[in-house]
């Protein structure tokens, strides 16, 4: 069993109880991936299984057999920064930091649902595509808690990105 981390393979651990949070952390020592709550309400460690968002602290290591995972370490690359994490350090999108790993792999996985078609609680018509307004990114980032209050500059950082993906 081998899970695809960050362009790695690397072997699935042989427990079948070890969380997919500490197999980053504790094995792989990507600790860019934050643990919380452990139980699932803060969206801290939240990073990318095949592209979609999922809490680390709530899936096994052994359900990304076979699949690819991205965490924050892997956003970025040679030509630079992902232009997500361009834009929360320009709009002051964090404070301690402890959240933004996982605002901002929630943000890649939201900017995808969204450019997808998937609606919000708060899109109002279903038949189109909702633009990201700051109340729709509030609602579809409502999973990762920042405890510093820089929920605005979250959402402002998010918007930029999004207005410069809109088609
Ligand atoms: S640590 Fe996973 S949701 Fe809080
Ligand atoms: S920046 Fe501190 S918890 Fe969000």
């Amino acid at each position: 069993m081998t899970i695809r981390i960050n362009g790695t393979e690397i072997a699935a651990p042989d427990d079948p109880r070890v969380s997919l949070v500490d197999l980053l952390r504790e094995q792989l020592h990507l600790t860019g991936t934050k643990i919380g709550c452990n139980q699932g309400a803060c969206g801290a460690c939240t990073v990318l299984l095949d592209g979609e968002r999922v809490l680390a602290c709530l899936t096994l290591a052994v359900q990304a057999d076979g699949r690819s995972v991205t965490t924050i370490e892997g956003l970025s690359s040679d030509a630079g920064l992902h232009p997500l994490q361009s834009a929360f350090i320009e709009h002051d999108g964090f404070q301690c930091g402890y959240c933004t790993p996982g605002q901002i792999c929630s943000a890649v996985a939201m900017l995808r649902e969204a450019a997808d078609g998937a609606p919000s609680y708060v899109t109002g018509d279903l038949a189109g595509h909702a633009s990201l307004s700051s109340e729709e990114i509030r609602e579809r980032m409502s999973g990762n808690l920042c405890r510093c209050g820089a929920h605005n500059g979250i959402v402002e950082a998010i918007l930029e990105v999004a207005r410069e993906d809109a088609p």
